[in-house]
């Protein structure tokens, strides 16, 4: 169906930018399952990965293009003709495929980062569009830190790159320089300079590094931008990129100021930036627009007398425009496997049979430990079982002393390749000791980057979600859990973070590749 000229296209990359940034790195089970969501709330276009990056990132490209079909699914490329060539590759399962190339056009980045001349960056416009013509119809083209580059300069490789055939022109503003006003005439300089400007998309992507990007965002749409690059929780390199919820929710809560609409579906909102706070370990800070948790809460005694004579008075939007019920009891330690696996899918977890029973023994384990078991401990859960696939270490058992009489004591057993091997060790503290017995068991250059605790639900028998991130050569890798007991939390999150970290080793994922924020 064609798309009314006030449409916005949201065009997502929280598997691409988003998953760049150090630390948020996912696997492709849980890029599958973030994919899954962005499918839910029906996002426009998906970019899924930078496939000549790396193996991973080759594989990840492919397998969402082979199971999403909703949405047009994107891959990077620089304008290299191998990178284009991968990136065809990885979209030939695709029902709708884009092929998004780029390359700088500031002065500043020709000269230092490309040490190219401006002829030759034009040369390469051209060049790479042709090229990815050749393997999609649909090809979008951006230069990098376009709101730093010379105008002039900027309108004629947009031009040629449409020339070439390319059908959506995303402007970036890579280093999140540009302010509301600025930005909004560069796109209006664009429609007005360019003279086949209108035989393509303006989009525009921008980052967060002035916290403006979302605000950049909506001054370009109310310029003519028609695509919005985006990610859920706003992440990505540095500060972030513009955070989908907070353009999608502006834009519907003031309809009457900005007349554009989206086609995404903001009921999924929610789950989506929960799913992706749990993947990748990153939380969502308590007061975020539209996903913090305390967003909807009304605290204050004035607040909350206004709420109750009507919601208006200090809400406008609704928690459950953006997918928010109450937490709810879902499932009980009575409760069976399908059950169990109804619930998971209805929360947009699909997992295979030997994962669900993995799953399922960690839930009545829960279910006797905690007397109510809501949603969040179930998405925990979930994440666990997901996360044990590929498991070289495991816990097997963890015994602690710890108190304010003396220094803390550790005696933890893992199996390593198959091998049982125990070690006790003292520390600062409970963590410091556990995390000390299992480097010892499993020697190695990495070293903690992040270790993060924080409660899945309320009260005293709630879980304790538990991220490590742990860095070795330049190589990020989260790990994370879900527990009652804390310290068998921070256990296994290192633990799945040690086993990532092995995966990464074998398949020579190049440390910190150096990609395009
Ligand atoms: O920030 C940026 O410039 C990018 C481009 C690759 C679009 O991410
Ligand atoms: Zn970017």
């Amino acid at each position: 169906m064609a798309k009314s000229a006030d449409h916005v296209v949201i065009f997502d990359t929280t598997l691409r930018d988003g998953e760049q940034s150090p630390g948020c790195s996912m696997n492709l089970e849980e890029k599958l399952r973030v994919a899954e969501v962005l499918s839910h709330l029906n996002v426009d276009v998906i970019e899924a990965g930078f496939p000549a990056a790396s193996n991973g990132d080759f594989e990840a490209v492919q397998a969402v293009a082979g199971s999403v079909k909703d949405s047009i699914i994107c891959g990077l490329a620089r304008a290299s003709r191998r990178d284009i060539e991968r990136a065809a590759e990885a979209l030939k399962q695709a029902k709708s495929a884009r092929i998004h190339t780029f390359i700088s056009t500031s002065a500043l980045h020709m000269k230092h980062k490309l040490q190219l001349e401006p002829e030759e960056v034009h040369a390469l416009v051209v060049d790479s569009v042709t090229y990815a013509r050749n393997f999609a119809e649909d090809v979008e083209w951006s230069p990098e830190d376009g709101s730093r580059t010379d105008h002039d300069f900027l309108c004629r490789c947009v031009e040629s790159a449409i020339d070439a055939g390319a059908s959506t022109i995303n402007i970036p503003d890579t280093v999140g320089y540009a302010i509301p006003s600025e930005f909004a005439d560069l796109i209006s300089m664009l429609r007005n300079r360019v003279p086949n400007i209108d035989k393509a998309v303006l989009s525009v992507h921008c980052h967060n590094d002035l916290g403006l990007a979302v605000a950049n965002s909506l001054a370009a749409i109310s310029a003519g931008a028609r695509q919005v690059e985006c990610t859920i929780n706003g992440i990505g390199e540095r500060a972030g990129n513009a955070a989908m919820e907070e353009i999608v929710m502006a834009l519907r809560t003031r309809k009457d100021a900005m007349v554009y609409e989206t086609s995404v579906a903001t009921r999924h909102i929610t789950r989506a930036s929960r799913l992706l706070a749990q993947v990748t370990g990153f939380s969502v800070q308590p007061n975020k627009a539209v996903v913090g948790a305390n967003a909807f809460a009304h605290e204050s005694g004035i607040h909350q007398d206004g709420m109750l004579k009507h919601s208006e008075t200090y809400e406008i939007m609704t928690p459950e425009s953006v997918g928010l019920t109450k937490s709810s009891l879902v499932l009980g330690k009575h409760s069976g496997r399908a059950a169990l696996s109804a619930k998971l899918r209805e929360l947009g977890i699909d997992l295979g049979a030997n994962q669900l029973n993995d799953v399922f023994v960690r839930f009545k384990e829960l279910a006797d430990k905690k007397k109510e078991v809501f949603e969040e401990d179930l998405l925990a859960l979930a994440d666990v079982g997901v996360a044990a696939e590929d498991e070289r270490v495991a816990l097997v058992d963890l015994a602690l002393r710890c108190g304010t009489e003396e220094d803390a004591q550790a005696a933890v057993t893992l199996r390593i390749d198959g091998v049982e091997q125990s070690k006790e060790l003292t520390g600062t503290g409970p963590v410091d000791a556990v995390f000390k017995g299992i480097s010892a068991l499993v020697p190695g250059d990495y070293r903690l980057e992040l270790f993060q605790v924080s409660a899945v639900t309320g009260g005293t028998d709630a879980q304790a979600d538990v991220t490590v991130r742990l860095e070795e050569n330049g190589r990020s890798v989260t790990g994370h859990a879900a527990d009652t007991d804390t310290m068998v939390a921070a256990a296994r999150a290192y633990i799945t973070a040690l086993n990532r970290l092995f995966t990464k080793r074998q398949r020579g994922v190049p440390p910190a590749f150096a990609a395009q924020g």
